[in-house]
């Protein structure tokens, strides 16, 4: 039997989930109000607005859980996201010719996972432009539109509200492409739901080189 390493505590784990459902929730009711005409997922332009701006709470609220306990509980936060010296020199092409070429004919994942370094060069790289860039540039933009009359200086003095709505438009677009190639790449385990379990349940199977030569 494979052994089990604990990946992902609960924490983050909520934060995972809340955050998915709050994000596709976002792109969902955020295509209604930018496209009323074509795209109608609720039928109604008001509420569109309503469940948008309460996802956009959710998807604040859980940053800050998933910000709290990798910081300040866990204290992993940039030796999980950041990619080291090695991963930007050979880790991420090594990866990419694995995900490109070496899965397709059952060659080993280059990455083992332990829970001190559980994301491969290419992982880390997106997860850290995701949860350091592209979030808080979201929230930010979100709350400021949120919020035009009464912090309408502060919107100024970040290029006005043509600037951020561009910006929070931008972001929405790079979510999209994320959400795709995150979840496709996610199903190329040892088995395709293989990381999936964790984010489920915390605990991953550490994969076995002579199961599938993975
Ligand atoms: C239905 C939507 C989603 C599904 C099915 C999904 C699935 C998964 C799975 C299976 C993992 C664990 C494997 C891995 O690390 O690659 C994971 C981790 C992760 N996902 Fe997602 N995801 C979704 C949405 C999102 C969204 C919208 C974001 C961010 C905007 C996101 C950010 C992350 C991050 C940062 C991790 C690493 C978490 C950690 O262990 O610290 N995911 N996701």
């Amino acid at each position: 039997m494979n052994e089990k390493i604990y990946l992902t505590p609960t924490p983050v784990r909520i934060w995972h989930w809340l955050n998915a459902f709050g994000i596709i929730t976002l792109v969902l009711t955020g295509a209604e109000i930018r496209f009323p005409e074509y795209a109608q997922v609720l039928g109604n332009y008001k509420a569109a607005v309503r469940l948008h701006d309460t996802a956009g709470i959710v998807v604040t609220l859980s940053f800050g859980l998933w910000f709290i306990y990798y910081a300040f509980v866990a204290r992993n936060l940039l030796r999980l996201y950041i990619p080291s010296r090695e991963d930007i020199q050979r880790g991420m092409i090594r990866q990419a010719v694995f995900y490109g070429y070496q899965y397709f004919r059952g060659g080993p994942n280059p990455h083992h996972q332990t829970p001190e370094n559980k994301f491969n060069a290419l992982q880390k790289t997106a997860y850290a432009a995701i949860m350091f860039v592209c979030i808080p540039l979201v929230i930010v933009t979100g709350v400021l539109m949120m919020n035009v009359s009464s912090l309408r200086e502060m919107v100024m003095a970040v290029g006005g509200l043509r600037l951020l709505i561009g910006a929070h438009w931008l972001v929405a677009c790079v979510f999209c492409a994320f959400l795709f190639t995150h979840i496709y790449l996610a199903t190329l385990g040892h088995t395709p739901f293989a990381h999936f379990k964790p984010m489920w349940t915390g605990w991953e199977e550490a994969e076995d080189p002579s199961d599938r030569n993975t």
